[in-house]
């Protein structure tokens, strides 16, 4: 899979899912010229208070991502604290479905997470995918969406479209 681009991380809010150290949202913010934000997500930042209660508590919390410059959130893929149609882009490396894809049914519904807090027109680049996983992701989602390439996958959501065109 092409690496992305400057042009592709560029004016985008981004999510890094399963970021560990958070590496790649400090090699953005070192590129201020390029006026992105990465929300890095992963379960290991917050283990001992991701209760369901305090999950609760925090999809109410980063609801208004928009107004909190929230940086880092600890979550799961497969249940992202984030409302619908957010991000503009988002990453996983060697993380969503790398590491998780021996468990399909979680693979699928981290696939189903992904798209909802996509934005129309907006993508999902995910490294690395066995075929198999490909496989899964391909068929748990269609319609609306674009998939691409092998070994790392990106997920496409198409504008949507009205009466007067391409929104
Ligand atoms: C091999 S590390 C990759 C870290 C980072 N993306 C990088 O490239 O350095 C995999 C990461 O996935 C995270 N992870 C595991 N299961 C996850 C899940 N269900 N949702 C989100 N992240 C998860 C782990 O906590 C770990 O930090």
């Amino acid at each position: 899979m092409r690496k992305p681009s400057a042009e592709d991380v560029k004016e985008k809010l981004i999510l890094d899912l399963g970021s560990g150290g958070a590496g790649f949202a400090e090699g953005i913010k070192k590129h201020q010229e390029l006026s992105s934000r990465v929300v890095s997500l992963d379960p290991n930042y917050n283990l001992r208070t991701l209760t369901e209660e305090n999950r609760d508590l925090m999809q109410d919390a980063v609801k208004e991502i928009n107004e909190q410059k929230l940086e880092a959130v600890a979550g799961l893929s497969e249940s992202l604290p984030f409302k619908d149609e957010v991000f503009d882009l988002i990453i996983s490396n060697h993380a969503v479905p790398w590491h998780i894809s021996g468990d399909t049914e979680k693979v699928v519904k981290s696939i189903e997470e992904i798209v909802r807090v996509l934005k129309h027109g907006g993508e999902a680049r995910l490294h690395h995918v066995e075929e198999k996983i490909a496989q899964a992701i391909e068929s748990a989602i269609s319609g609306n969406y674009s998939i691409e390439s092998r070994k790392g996958i990106i997920i496409t959501r198409f504008p949507a479209v009205s009466a007067a065109g391409t929104l």
